[in-house]
């Protein structure tokens, strides 16, 4: 039952004009609200004009909604693209962006590119670790060739929802979990 207060964010990792992200993201939310399991939420870095790290004045308004969209959240599903074999600059900025809000939270990451992602998300695991944000096994991974269109309109696979719902069953108990301890 505590499981149904659980707030799960869906970040999406890009920024670009163009970006396919949005699509993915809203794919993953409707089949995770399908679920019933807790409330998903898409979270759009694009809205809150972070200032690169360090260079703001640290008063930007954005920042601190930043800051306090993460710490409402309880569990996050990154949706991550490879760029250059990593993730992108702008999620890295946003991760630097906030500390103590993303500690003892639990993540799932879903990946595309052209060898699904997984060398930007192993980039991520790492992050993650010092962020004290445990990412969960189970790792959907798509790929630019034949989950998309053009490389650009996202037609997934059916075979991928097992793992999406695999990954999200780990996000959601290891989310409720960890709120034991914050
Ligand atoms: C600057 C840049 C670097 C990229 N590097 C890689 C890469 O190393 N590996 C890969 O699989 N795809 C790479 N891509 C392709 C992206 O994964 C692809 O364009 C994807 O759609 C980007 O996600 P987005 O549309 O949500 O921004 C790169 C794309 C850009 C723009």
């Amino acid at each position: 039952m505590a499981n149904q207060q659980l707030k799960i964010g869906i970040i999406l990792g890009s920024t670009r004009q163009g970006r396919v992200s949005p699509q993915v993201g809203q794919w993953v939310k409707q089949i995770a609200e399908g679920r019933g399991d807790a409330a998903y939420e898409v979270v759009d870095i694009t809205e809150y004009k972070l200032p690169f790290f360090g260079e703001g004045t640290g008063q930007e308004p954005g920042l601190a909604a930043w800051k306090g969209k993460i710490e409402s959240l309880d569990g996050f599903v990154f949706i991550v693209q490879e760029y250059n074999h990593s993730i992108t600059g702008a999620l890295k900025n946003a991760l630097d962006s906030a500390r103590d809000p993303w500690f003892n939270k639990a993540a799932g990451i879903v990946s595309y590119g052209s060898t699904g992602g997984a060398r930007a998300a192993e980039h991520l695991r790492g992050i993650l670790g010092e962020l004290l944000v445990a990412d969960v096994r189970t790792h959907p991974t798509l790929s630019l060739f034949t989950d998309f269109e053009n490389f650009s309109v996202f037609k997934p696979s059916s075979l991928h929802l097992t793992n999406i719902n695999g990954m999200l069953d780990q996000v959601v108990a290891w989310s409720g979990a960890l709120k034991t301890l914050r």
